[in-house]
């Protein structure tokens, strides 16, 4: 008989009552933590757009900066961070969205894409989708074509998938 193998999901660890009660919080680091797990999940991340054209890679403060930077190397080519308001010293356009309680505003360095560039979008987690909208309006504000979006953890009931798919983009999501 075999073991059977590892999946990402199997390095996600589940924290109960963070940040407030009553919130199951996925937390990566613990596949971040690991060699196997978080080379796997780089992996599975790029995967769906091989063979696909892609310029620049996109990660979403903060966890998508970790998982970016790590596919950016991959794919050989430069990193873009889309930051929340005031991080990014050069000049920006902002865009603001929808949290649960209020708004935020994320930013992207104005010369990061030049039109005609083809970017592919990285997050940790995908939750209502708010976030990754408003990556995707400054990506396509500065003339970007997005080839795809990937994350490691989808929260299907909150439906981020169909909110990003209704503005025509592709998402790839390793487990749910
Ligand atoms: C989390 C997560 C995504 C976003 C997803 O980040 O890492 O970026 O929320 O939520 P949404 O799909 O509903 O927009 P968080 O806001 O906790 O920021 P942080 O990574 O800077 O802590
Ligand atoms: N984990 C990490 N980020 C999040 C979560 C979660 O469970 N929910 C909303 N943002």
């Amino acid at each position: 008989t075999t073991t059977p193998r590892k999946t990402v999901k199997d390095y996600i660890r589940t924290i109960a009552d963070f940040p407030k009660e009553g919130i199951l919080f996925r937390d990566v680091t613990t596949l971040f933590a690991d060699a196997k797990g978080f080379r796997m999940a780089i992996d599975e991340m790029v995967q769906p757009w091989a063979g696909e054209p892609i310029d620049k890679v996109i990660g979403l403060e903060a966890r998508g900066f970790i998982l970016g930077g790590a596919i950016a190397h991959q794919l050989s080519k430069g990193f873009v961070p889309i930051r929340k308001k005031g991080k990014l010293p050069g000049a920006t356009i902002s865009q603001s969205y929808k949290l649960e309680y209020g708004e935020a505003i994320m930013e992207i360095h104005d010369d990061a894409i030049r039109p005609g560039e083809r970017v592919l979008i990285v997050d940790d987690l995908l939750a209502t989708g708010g976030t990754c909208q408003a990556g995707a309006q400054l990506v396509r504000r500065l003339g970007g074509e997005i080839v795809g979006c990937s994350f490691v953890v989808d929260l299907p009931e909150l439906g981020g998938r169909t909110l990003l798919e209704t503005q025509g983009l592709d998402v790839n999501v390793l487990c749910a």
